[in-house]
């Protein structure tokens, strides 16, 4: 069996990103059946697309308590998307013959950021977490990224063999925005000191893009474990990723080594 594979699903991955609320079922089933087709114990984190991000933004729900602006409202409002778009994981888990349990992060998370509090669960088949809005002590309350949810678990339980972020539409970190991007602009090592001209939709996304998975990524090769960006569309590569097998995409080393 081996060791855990802690794997994210990008929200851009698995939802639409641009139209409100709308998933990509398709993308979750073949990441659903590539992860059914792993022998390893896996934590898989998700993002939220356009069932977050949108309403987030526009509520100015990262920057905690902001007066004059219905917030309440439309925290319920997300967290239930959220809801939404995670049952639709655990069906495709589930339609895959995996035994999986999710974990809202606002009943067992405070704060944002990576040193967020509260003890990380963790179920004996497949363990599902995801970026949520969340209490927070100084804020009211904020958006902890899934990519932070990464970083911790990724660290933090015992034997990960290694973190694998599955994303939309790109192979990797790329040298420049993909909009400008061929198959040579693909970075297949990169460390914290090397340069890359992400993009990120900050008119859209309220956490941080390219840029943030980068950074977490860092942070988990710095505490030895092998760290992978790959383009989540092709299940052969989400397969390989996570199990360890050299597939096409980006390797995070610390910068360290
Ligand atoms: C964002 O989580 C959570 C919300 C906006 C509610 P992530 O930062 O993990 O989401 P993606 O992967 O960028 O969509």
């Amino acid at each position: 069996m081996g060791g855990t594979v802690v794997i994210k699903w990008g929200g851009g991955l698995i939802t639409h990103k641009d139209q409100l609320c709308t998933v990509n079922l398709d993308v979750i089933d073949s990441l659903a059946e590539a992860c059914s087709k792993s022998t390893k114990k896996l934590v898989i984190v998700h993002g939220a697309g356009s069932f977050g991000h949108m309403m987030a933004k526009k509520f100015r729900l990262a920057e905690g308590r902001v007066a004059g602006l219905k917030q309440d409202e439309a925290i319920e409002r997300v967290r239930s998307d959220m809801i939404e778009l995670n049952n639709h994981v655990l069906s495709s888990l589930q339609k895959y013959g995996l035994d999986a349990k999710t974990f809202s992060p606002h009943l067992w998370a405070t704060g944002t950021g990576p040193s967020f509090k509260g003890e990380l669960p963790i179920f004996d088949g497949v363990t599902v977490v995801y970026g949520d809005v969340v209490e927070d002590s100084e804020k009211e309350f904020g958006i902890l990224s899934g990519d932070d949810i990464m970083l911790r678990y990724s660290t933090e339980l015992p034997n990960v063999e290694r973190a694998v972020f599955a994303i939309g539409g790109v192979d990797g970190i790329l040298r420049v925005p993909p909009s400008k991007a061929g198959p040579e602009d693909l970075i297949e090592i990169w460390s914290p000191d090397m340069e890359f001209e992400g993009e990120h939709a900050a008119e859209i996304d309220v956490t941080g893009g390219i840029g943030l998975k980068a950074a977490r990524g860092a942070m988990i090769s710095e505490k030895g474990v092998d760290v992978q960006i790959i383009n989540g569309e092709h299940p052969n590569r989400v397969l390989a990723a996570i199990d360890g097998e050299n597939v096409l995409g980006t390797k995070i080393v610390s910068g360290n080594c």
